[in-house]
């Protein structure tokens, strides 16, 4: 510890050079080396490459691929098989990565036993390719096809997984990064490295654990895996440079686990979440991430050259029971090559406009979380569960404020498709989400302009145990000037 500390007051220069192994003489002005002219170490992010797909349009700024969701064999425990729920047969998905304005062609098959639909969690798509089940689209049946058209609209950190019985079918490994870049993003934020977060309750024998593992207290508590993996692997390893900066794009792609992720002797620069920059940088300690959630950071390495360290999954408070007895978990090994530490660069303070919506005309409505426990647990969102609930009918162009209420012992990360949304604290750096935190016993309130896209839209806990045990609901947006479209009944997924 001490000698970390008195390494990181020097000036990195001398640190370099001391590195390097020159004489104290050659030191008097030398040139540093910024970080902008040294690149990565050689195959610093080799052990968390993902796979991605091939694109079969020519059109550079359309993305045309293949996607089989399928069960297929993956090592996971080593020397084990664990036969996953996957896309294209790998765990994760293939990373789907365009951006801002390209066009994404999905021609999807269903290979599973059971029905299926794809949801593309945040983007701002047409209504009729947002796969919600029953609402947007019949599921997919085994052996059926679905054409899934997107346009990349916002820059930002995305990902996609099923719609259909979602707890058991994200827990088995069906989800995948969809990146969109914004080509005017500055330099300095680094080298883009995408870590999807996920888990899996397995057996020693590599066997996927029941979707319904622990019953009613599952459901209640949500089912956490206790195999933790960064892009499909278990403790995999970054190589790094001290000073080089990289930018990490973290999702949480698991059904029920919160993340607190820390790294000894480092804080990280947030730039924003789920909808990409945040209107300011933010010098952060813990980056903290709820089932859906993103976030966008830069990692400034500041580790001794030739030493390991490791990013760990810190137990946060999410509820009953949620950090008792528990300790933390190793995610991802970090190793500082020997080459010299190296200058990194400014981040900016500022990153984007964010206009707050103007909620002056909005109409304001309250969203109480709900819990029953009778015979079984069941969810809702004002004492509803989705499956008798009733469609919040909203007029195109309106603007509404939602109070959402949480006096359940457990923390919900609420969730909204379609679009963005605003929360209504002055204590946050404004930034766009569609995924926030209701911490237990509390409340918030968020903005949303309902602006385009009528339909029929989603919103739900992303515990995906909560939601599934009915803790979702949906909206129509009514264009008043079109024929009015005809609401599908809600189903049941069971
Ligand atoms: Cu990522 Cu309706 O969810
Ligand atoms: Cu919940």
């Amino acid at each position: 510890m001490f000698l970390l500390r008195v390494h990181r007051a020097w000036p990195a220069l001398v640190a370099a050079c001391l590195a390097a192994g020159c004489e104290p003489a050659d030191t008097e002005n030398p040139a540093p080396i910024a970080a902008r002219d040294v690149s990565q170490p050689a195959g610093w992010n080799d052990d968390l490459a993902m796979p991605v797909p091939q694109d079969l349009n020519p059109d550079p700024n359309v993305l045309e691929i293949e996607l089989e969701a399928r069960i297929a064999d993956v090592e996971i425990v080593p020397g084990t098989k664990t036969p996953a729920w996957t896309y294209n047969g790998t765990l994760p998905g293939p990373m789907i990565r365009g951006k801002v304005g390209d066009r994404v062609i999905v021609h999807f098959k269903n290979s599973l036993p059971e029905a299926t639909t794809i949801h593309w969690h945040g983007l701002r798509v047409a209504n009729e390719m947002d796969g919600a089940p029953g609402y947007t689209q019949e599921p997919i049946p085994s052996g059926g096809e679905f054409r899934y058209e997107l346009e990349l609209r916002d820059a930002g950190t995305y990902w996609y997984h099923p719609h259909t019985d979602s707890s058991a079918q994200v827990g088995r490994g069906l989800y995948g990064a969809l990146i969109v870049e914004d080509p005017a993003d500055p330099k300095a934020f680094g080298d883009d490295l995408v870590l999807l977060l996920s888990d899996m309750g397995l057996n020693e024998q590599g066997e996927l654990l029941p979707a319904d593992s622990g019953g009613n207290f599952g459901d209640l508590f949500g089912r956490e895996g206790a195999v933790l993996l960064v892009n499909g692997k278990v403790l995999p390893t970054l190589k790094v440079r001290n000073g080089k900066q990289q930018r990490w794009r973290v999702i949480n792609a698991t059904r029920a686990r919160y993340y607190n992720l820390r790294l000894r002797n480092h804080r990280f620069m947030r730039l924003g979440g789920d909808n990409g920059l945040a209107a300011r940088s933010e010098d952060i300690y813990n980056l903290i991430l709820t089932p859906g959630e993103r976030a966008d950071a830069v990692f400034t390495p500041a580790d001794l050259p030739g030493t390991q360290n490791v990013l760990r999954w810190v137990p946060t408070e999410r509820g009953y029971g949620s950090t008792y007895n528990r300790s933390s978990e190793p995610l991802l090994a970090i190793e500082t090559v020997t080459d010299a530490p190296v200058v990194p660069e400014a981040i900016p303070a500022e990153l984007r406009k964010i206009e707050p919506i103007d909620v002056s005309a909005a109409t304001q409505r309250t969203l109480d979380l709900t819990i029953a426990i009778a015979s079984n647990v069941e969810m809702g969102v004002n004492g509803v569960p989705y499956w008798q609930a009733k469609p919040f009918e909203i007029a195109l162009g309106s603007t509404e404020v939602w109070r959402i209420v949480n006096n359940t012992d457990f923390s919900h990360p609420f969730h909204l498709h379609g679009y963005f949304f605003q929360v209504l604290d002055e204590n946050r750096v404004p930034e766009w989400k569609d995924t926030v935190n209701v911490p237990t016993k509390s409340e918030l309130t968020i903005a949303v302009r309902f602006d385009e896209r009528p339909g029929t839209w989603m919103f739900h806990c992303h515990i995906l145990d909560h939601a599934e045990a009915g803790m979702m609901g949906h909206l129509v947006v009514r264009d008043p000037s079109a024929p009015q479209p005809a609401v599908t009944a809600p189903h049941a997924h069971h």
